[in-house]
């Protein structure tokens, strides 16, 4: 298949100032190929999108195909208006309607009871469904023109970090999609905060640019799905999001993660990846700009200030994919602060390191 490639950068520059942007020819052709059944990976303010007709059964196949991604990981329908949301979920109970007020259009997904329209396909067979509003413009812009809720994972292969960039997109899906749509680099970089909210209380079931603390100071304490900040995943912990068991944003290397005070983190990758060279791996280190002139490693990416945890959360998908793009088989991380937007960025770099975290005094 060739994939048609439309680019809205400019198209996004143009519209800066409108609360919506304009429905072009162009936009309006890739709305349609949503409604006839195709697959168009679109940027979003969290992550790119892969997107699909989410009320039609065969699109979500064929996003699970185009994936490679294991079909009872559910999807997330993407809304505009919250009319849309009355047509696909059962009931909206009032901590949806308060989290809706609060932080919809943005980057909070919430789970509710699925209406039948819902295919299970899309829902990877639960009687609940995800359903986020974007506030991206082209991501909107996409919706409407499809004119149907748009199902939508990350537009990454199954298993690999998810994509900030379209050029992320195109390295594992060009020429098995219809289309991809160019917004250029995402704004937050890690994927939207889940929260179930079908019960008592709301529960969160992934971190993300949303956090834990902003949701208690809504609620009072909100509770968390334990797979969030375990550090030795439990077999027999079955997280509530069904994509959170799986091995994700994985690099192809090797990693690990040092936790400690900077200066000994430093010594300690440094003296591992000394060892590793001198067996022949090609190595490399996930830094910051405070740290990264003092690695030996052969490559070393920073992923920011560590004093600003958004630009870290903006730049660590594209450091986990210049490990690939390096071939590096050998890969060192240092480790963030687990507060506020650090619980997502520890909870993205531990799967990442499947787990693999050494203390360091
Ligand atoms: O920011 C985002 O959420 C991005 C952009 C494109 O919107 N999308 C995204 O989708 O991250 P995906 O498919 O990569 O992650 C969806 C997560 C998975 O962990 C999945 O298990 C969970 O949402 N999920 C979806 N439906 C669910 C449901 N009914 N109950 C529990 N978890 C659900
Ligand atoms: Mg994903």
């Amino acid at each position: 298949m060739t994939t048609e490639y439309l680019d809205l950068v400019e198209w996004l520059r143009e519209c800066k100032n409108d609360r919506d942007g304009v429905i072009t020819p162009e936009i309006q052709h890739a709305g349609d190929i949503i409604k006839a059944g195709g697959l168009v990976a679109f940027p979003t303010e969290t992550v790119y999108g892969l997107g699909g007709d989410g009320l039609n059964a065969e699109a979500s196949k064929k996003i699970y195909a185009a994936k490679g991604r294991p079909s009872d990981n559910p999807l997330i329908l993407h809304i505009t208006e919250m009319e849309d949301l009355y047509g696909i979920v059962e009931e909206i109970p009032e901590a949806a309607c308060i989290l809706a007020e609060k932080y919809w259009p943005g980057p909070l997904t919430m789970i509710f009871k699925k209406k039948d329209c819902v295919p299970y396909s899309t829902t990877g067979g639960l009687d609940t469904v995800a359903v986020r509003m974007p506030s991206h413009k082209a991501a909107r812009a996409l919706i409407k023109a499809a004119g149907t809720p748009i199902a939508a994972p990350s537009a990454n292969s199954s298993g690999r970090p998810s994509p900030t960039k379209a050029s992320h997109v195109k390295e594992d899906l060009n020429g098995k999609i219809e289309m991809i749509i160019d917004g250029g680099e995402v704004g937050i970089g890690l994927e939207s905060t889940i929260v179930d909210v079908t019960g008592e209380t709301p529960v969160m079931l992934r971190p993300g640019y949303i956090t834990k603390e902003m949701l208690d100071e809504l609620f009072g304490k909100v509770e968390i799905d334990p797979v969030i900040t375990t550090l030795h995943p439990d077999p027999n912990l079955k997280p509530k999001a069904p994509g959170m068991k799986y091995r994700h944003y994985a690099p192809k290397g090797d990693m690990t993660i040092f936790e400690g005070e900077s200066e000994a983190v430093v010594a300690r990758i440094n003296a591992e990846a000394t060892e590793a060279k001198k067996n022949g791996h090609v190595t490399a280190v996930l830094a910051t700009d405070e740290t990264k002139d003092k690695y030996n490693a052969d490559y070393v990416f920073s992923v920011g200030k560590r004093s600003n945890p958004e630009e870290v959360a903006h730049n660590l998908f594209d450091v986990l994919r210049e490990f690939d793009e390096v071939k590096a088989d050998r890969l060192f991380s240092e480790s963030f602060s687990g507060e506020k937007l650090g619980l997502a960025i520890m909870n993205r770099l531990r799967k990442a390191a499947g787990y693999n975290i050494i203390k360091v005094d």
